[in-house]
């Protein structure tokens, strides 16, 4: 057996985009934050593991099977590791571990093989290092969202503010991951996820209201902006993204509901009269709760108003788009449709080829320059 020298392993080591761009047989060494770690038994009740890891640029999920090596490389002397009997492998998530691994192909689809599993040093390679954090800077969104308050009225945004900047929410909710896997699981994932939500619902309920429909604007701004904060209690960050006990058996809907159902009602006992309306209040808490649009989807309600109808639109449409970029971004070369994505129930189509595209952006400049801003 190779032993791990670092240094090699350095030079071979690729990132989790890379690895998922490989083709079948190919093998690769990753090194990240373990993000999810299960330990399962076969039909033969052999153990095997699955486990995710986090590098910073993305994850991957595989499996690591009965036969694989495990080595502690992390101090001066390297040594073998019982996965069944070693302390620091019962709680992986979290810790910061090398994963040498092949690509095998599994139902038509690539799957990860880890044939061998390196503890490393901590302190060296800290985890929250390999935490994935979102691609816009943190300052753009803060600007973003209190561009966002300061369309909504002043009773409503005193309310925003006072929630947000008063009631300690800010620091977590500009943290706190949207997921664990799927959309926008990083840091600051919530806070991308919620702004993108809120500008396309706000956009949608402009041409509504401009077609004459009586659309709350207010309404629309706090339900998008607050439509997930129960994911502040059902997930945490250990550095990578976790659920939550919370999470698991009331889930966000539920724990965003009562959330801002307890901030409303305490800013409506020192507001009094210039705390938001009962009926704004319930208009809200409804887009918290039917956001999911179906029932099959967690939300008990089904969006009942124009304001919720929106949110729910704008929110369903911020996590396909977010995971056809993500998928298309996998694609290597020449390959236009990505694999099949259980999630969305769909392969997603890169279309573009790079000549077409130069084609099309020129095209695009000029219908820019004829849109009334
Ligand atoms: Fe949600
Ligand atoms: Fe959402």
């Amino acid at each position: 057996m190779a032993e791990f020298k670092a240094d090699q392993k350095e030079k071979r080591r690729l990132t989790t985009p890379e690895v998922r761009k490989l083709s079948k047989d190919s093998t690769f060494y990753v090194l990240g934050v373990v993000s999810r770690f299960a330990q399962r038994r076969d039909k033969n009740d052999n153990p095997f593991w699955d486990i995710t890891l986090m590098d910073g640029e993305g994850q991957i999920e595989g499996k690591i099977w009965g036969n694989s090596e495990w080595w502690n490389v992390g101090g001066d002397v390297k040594y073998k590791m019982d996965p069944i009997s070693d302390e620091n492998l019962k709680k992986l998530e979290g810790r910061t571990v090398g994963l040498q691994g092949k690509v095998v192909e599994f139902r038509e689809q690539n799957q990860y093989n880890f044939n061998a599993v390196y503890y490393v040093d901590q302190g060296k390679y800290p985890p929250h290092g390999f935490v994935r954090r979102s691609p816009v800077p943190a300052k753009t969104m803060e600007d973003a969202f209190l561009e966002l308050l300061e369309i909504c009225g002043e009773t409503m945004r005193g309310f925003l503010e006072y929630l947000f900047f008063q009631r300690d929410i800010w620091q977590t909710y500009t943290a706190w991951p949207a997921a664990v896997s799927l959309h926008h699981a990083y840091v600051g994932g919530l806070l991308e996820h919620s702004l993108a939500v809120t500008r396309s619902a706000v956009g949608i309920a402009q041409n509504y209201r401009s077609g004459g429909f009586n659309v709350d604007m207010d309404v629309v701004i706090a339900g998008a902006l607050l439509h997930d904060i129960g994911k502040l209690e059902s997930y945490r960050l250990s550095p990578a993204p976790e659920m939550t006990l919370g999470g698991n058996v009331a889930d966000h809907i539920v724990l965003g509901y009562h959330r801002f159902m307890t901030l409303a009602e305490e800013y409506g006992r020192k507001n009094g009269a210039n705390g938001l309306s009962e009926r704004s209040v319930l208009a809200v808490g409804h887009i918290l709760v039917s956001h999911h649009g179906s029932r099959e989807f967690g939300s008990p309600v089904l969006p009942a108003t124009p304001e919720a109808l929106i949110v729910s639109a704008a929110d369903d449409l911020d996590f396909k788009l977010f995971c056809w970029k993500e998928q298309t971004s996998l694609l290597d070369g020449e390959k236009e449709v990505t694999e099949f994505v259980p999630a969305v129930q769909r392969r997603f189509w890169k279309v573009h080829s790079a000549g077409e595209e130069k084609k099309e952006n020129k095209k695009e400049e000029g219908r820019e320059s004829k849109i009334p801003s």
